[in-house]
């Protein structure tokens, strides 16, 4: 798997991180700030570890993702340090101090445990912590993740850099790449682990480096939103795929969805109508748009498209006002994507705090921000025919307004999902998902 960084790119991005992070410190009153990458988790009794995923907040200033007890210092007006674990170790192997152009911006230090580098670091005065706070509370620091830091640096990580949206931009790359594979092997016959065997395989990974474990749902498992199974052995018949797996580009991920019919072209309509759903919604996405206005637009098409299909018998104004469309389409439209996959900040007011409420019946949604040039969001709309909500509804007011022969009908295809990344600019946005199929084919 690449990981190198943009250099080109990164020395602006830092330049710009160290700005506005010292406007942050010396808004919440600090004078420094301690970036940890995380440490090793052990499985209770044993030695061997979980795997390690390392800290956001660190890995927004360096781009490791494979070594714990790292740290980044800063203080404004200084060169950013670089703390790196080099510990005496002849269990494993010692990772080699960073190189390249993005490690030239720091002052790279290597420390041999954390002892060292709680004395290198030497932590007093109003210097923060932030990262996972475990053990760390002794250390000397004036406070450990401090919420008001916190939140000022998380409202600012919507906005992505040039050097951000460039790693977006391959973690695509290598996602399409990938999902042109399972879909070979989906057409072939294969199994959920085959297709996701594929799908590593095509991009030299293992699951671990992958930004969430894939959904890889054939037939009626695509009606299970995080469908966390790979079947070893294949159906006895294939019906469809809903496959939602990413790709990570240093420490950057990208988040995609495809919905394929295996033959059926009543579904292969279907999953044809909401693909035009998607693009419509995607075409919609420009710096100023108030992301819950989409999200409930989207509501609005998908139920026109559950009128047009015989499957509900309301207009789509009223299945939007009642909940019915909700029964078909559970999950917000989409979420802000970053150094996580679910990136922060998503129902943030302002840097100081707040919550931008979700729309009243809408729970689910992650973001509710008017979205800005450089945000990086995903469009995800679905539709899904889901068991446990068919049932209430089946039970309760919206029963009669559901057509239960064509839910039976297209039950067994389990449900839709088309999801792309999208890099909000003034005027609209570039589909980082889209092209990189584009540039595949
Ligand atoms: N892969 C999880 C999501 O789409 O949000
Ligand atoms: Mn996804
Ligand atoms: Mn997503």
């Amino acid at each position: 798997m690449q990981t190198e960084a943009p250099d080109e790119l990164f020395s602006a991005h830092l330049r710009e991180l160290a700005a506005r992070t010292g406007e942050a410190l010396d808004a919440t009153g600090h004078e420094a700030v301690v970036f940890h990458s995380g440490g090793l988790r052990l499985v209770d009794f044993d030695d061997y570890p979980y795997p390690f995923k390392a800290h956001a907040a660190f890995r927004l200033w360096a781009p490791i993702t494979d070594t714990p007890d790292c740290f980044v210092a800063f203080q404004p007006g200084r060169r950013p340090r670089l703390l790196f674990n080099r510990p005496e170790d002849y269990w494993h192997k010692v990772a080699a101090l960073p190189g390249g152009a993005w490690a030239r911006e720091f002052e790279i230090e290597p420390v041999a445990d954390l002892a060292a580098a709680r004395a290198a670091l030497a932590p007093g005065g109003r210097t923060a912590f932030i990262g996972d706070a475990t053990g760390f509370g002794d250390w000397g620091f004036a406070a450990v993740n401090p919420p008001a830091l916190l939140t000022r640096l998380d409202y600012a990580r919507a906005r992505k850099s040039p050097y951000e949206i460039a790693c977006l931009r391959e973690a695509n790359r290598l996602g399409a790449r990938a999902h042109v594979a399972a879909a070979r092997a989906f057409a072939a016959g294969d199994s959920e682990y085959g297709i996701a065997s594929a799908y590593m395989a095509a991009i030299a990974v293992r699951e671990q480096e992958l930004p969430y474990n894939p959904i890889v749902a054939l037939n009626e498992g695509g009606s299970v939103l995080h469908y966390q199974v790979l079947e070893r052995v294949a159906p006895a018949d294939h019906r469809s795929l809903l496959i939602d797996a990413g790709a990570s580009f240093a420490g950057y991920p990208s988040d995609i969805t495809r919905t394929y019919a295996f033959s059926d072209p009543e579904f292969a309509l279907l999953v044809g109508r909401m693909d035009e759903v998607q693009q419509a919604l995607c075409a919609g996405v420009r710096a100023g748009v108030d992301w819950r206005d989409l999200h409930l637009t989207a509501h609005r098409l998908i139920a026109e498209l559950l009128h047009d299909c015989g499957l509900i018998t309301v207009d789509a104004e009223e299945a939007v006002e009642t909940g019915l469309s909700a029964i078909f389409l559970p999950h917000g439209l989409g979420h802000l994507l970053g150094l996580q996959v679910h990136d922060v900040g998503g129902t943030l007011a302002s840097p100081q705090g707040g919550t931008i409420p979700r729309p009243a019946g809408h729970p689910n949604l992650r973001l509710t921000r008017v979205l800005d040039e450089g945000f990086v969001v995903t469009m995800e709309p679905g539709l899904y025919f889901i068991d446990s909500l068919l049932a209430s509804a089946r039970a309760g007011s919206h029963g009669r307004h559901i057509d239960w022969e064509r839910v039976a009908q297209f039950a067994p295809f389990g449900g839709i999902r088309i999801e792309d990344n999208l890099a909000v600019t003034a005027t609209g946005c570039e589909n980082l998902t889209r092209e990189a199929f584009r540039t595949l084919s």
